[in-house]
């Protein structure tokens, strides 16, 4: 469902930045509940400053939920932000619920930063080649931030092999995400 708009865009070009930034905003609700169960579920070294540090992660995700469901709205877009939409359309996969010490936490997260990240440059390029340059300054400041905090997680796991071996691996050919030694 849309509703009509006049923003200079063709409705076909309109239609699949909507469709896209739903997608965004499914993964993005997603992440900021998956953050949320590493800093209930967190335990050991480290707790306070972690449980701390992903609280602040959540609030992130959160905003970029709001300003990815303001943008399509703006288009003339319907935005599918239920638990149970987001449910449906999230790209991430679920969160690791064996996950207890804190760096099996990070790994999980670095591997869903890094997924989401992907996606939202996937989104830059697309909103360019569409002529829709706010929809791609958006998602543009979008992953700085998505950066900046996967920077934040994966120092925490600097000399970890396992955290490096998996991002690799998962990262697949997008050369955004894939590390330099992949
Ligand atoms: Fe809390």
């Amino acid at each position: 469902m849309n509703f009509p708009s006049h923003v200079n865009l063709p409705a076909d070009a309109r239609e699949e930045l909507i469709d896209s930034l739903n997608t965004l905003l499914a993964d993005s609700i997603d992440l900021h509940w998956q953050i949320k169960q590493a800093h209930w579920n967190i335990r050991g070294k480290h707790f306070y400053s972690r449980h701390e540090l992903f609280d602040e992660l959540a609030k992130h995700a959160r905003k970029q939920a709001d300003e990815f469901a303001e943008r399509a709205g703006t288009l003339g877009g319907y935005a599918e932000g239920t638990i149970r939409l987001a449910a449906k359309n999230s790209e991430l996969p679920e969160y690791d619920l064996q996950a207890v010490d804190g760096d099996a936490h990070l790994r999980a997260l670095v591997d869903r930063f890094a997924r989401y990240g992907a996606s939202i440059r996937n989104g830059i390029h697309r909103s360019e080649e569409l002529n829709d340059p706010v929809t791609a300054d958006l998602l543009t400041q979008s992953l700085g931030e998505v950066e900046l905090d996967l920077w934040f997680l994966e120092s925490h796991l600097h000399g970890d092999v396992r955290a490096t071996a998996r991002r690799g691996a998962d990262a697949g050919d997008d050369a955004g995400t894939r590390p330099p030694n992949a």
